[in-house]
């Protein structure tokens, strides 16, 4: 684990990671397949979350998954044994000193990983380095400055915002989503194609009710109240007011809104 990391691993952020990629599944990953024989990289695989869809999606790909927390890796191991799953590899690696030879993979998939680097650019150059010419990257990242709901609440909005600035203290970057263009531009990949996934939800979708806004998203926030107090980005009672108006959106009555960014790009 980097000390750039904010969320670090905990029973807590395991289950709230597990429940987003269950959320998210079809939106994110609907367009995501490897064929047959294929090698696949899945860097900073977290506690397997992804690696589950992945591995169901490409069952002919050969995915080697690794994180550099071997805490993370444990927890992988046991989801994927959980999910009867047997083309996935996993190992602890860090993604800035590979143990793969160069041009070892046909393509490389990381999601949720660069938003917590301070050095992105270098992260998708060394994935590079091990990526064939002509194989692919595909990178998902969200973007906190795309959240907006209905009540709106100034709280709430402060309350996401303390997210924003912790990452941004750890040297991450939670406004990320919206510069994988660039980013990929810089690393050096030809063929970028951006995709901006909306989560649009209101009380018609109660999976997404309960699963995105309340357990992915506030659950998110909620989660970070102490470092936003001791750093004194809020006052107590204004953050748990804004955490209050975070699940109120939830209600019958409540909208909420927030964008992924899904990039492909391709080694030249
Ligand atoms: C928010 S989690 C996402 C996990 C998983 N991809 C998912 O979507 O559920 C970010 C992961 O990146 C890992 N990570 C951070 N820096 C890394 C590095 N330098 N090399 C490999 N993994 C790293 C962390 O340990 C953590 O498990």
């Amino acid at each position: 684990m980097t000390s750039t990391y904010v969320h670090g691993y905990d029973p807590r952020e395991n289950r709230r990671l597990q429940d987003q990629a269950s959320t998210l599944v079809e939106l994110l990953h609907w367009d995501t397949t490897y064929p047959e024989g294929s090698s696949v990289l899945e860097a900073g695989c977290g506690v397997g979350a992804q690696t589950v869809t992945l591995a169901t999606n490409s069952p002919g790909a050969l995915i080697t998954s690794i994180d550099v927390s071997a805490a993370s890796v444990v927890e992988a191991k046991k989801a994927v044994q959980a999910a009867g799953i047997n083309n996935v590899t996993l190992r602890q690696a860090d993604i800035f000193h590979l143990p793969f030879p160069p041009e070892s993979f046909d393509h490389v998939f990381l999601c949720f990983v660069l938003e917590h680097l301070s050095q992105p650019v270098e992260a998708l150059s060394a994935l590079k380095y091990v990526v064939k010419p002509g194989g692919t990257i595909t990178v998902i990242e969200g973007d906190h400055g795309s959240t907006y709901f209905h009540p709106d609440s100034d709280y709430a909005r402060r309350a996401v915002h303390c997210q924003v600035e912790l990452q941004a203290r750890a040297r991450g970057n939670a406004l990320i989503g919206r510069a994988l263009y660039p980013l990929l531009t810089k690393a050096g990949f030809g063929e970028i194609h951006v995709s901006p996934r909306m989560v649009y939800v209101d009380s018609s979708k109660p999976e997404l009710v309960e699963g995105f806004t309340k357990k992915t998203f506030a659950a998110m926030i909620e989660g970070i109240r102490k470092p936003s107090l001791e750093s004194g980005l809020m006052s107590e009672v204004d953050f748990d007011r804004g955490i209050a108006d975070l699940y109120r959106t939830a209600e019958a009555d409540g909208v909420f809104c927030y964008t992924f960014f899904k990039a492909r790009a391709v080694k030249n």
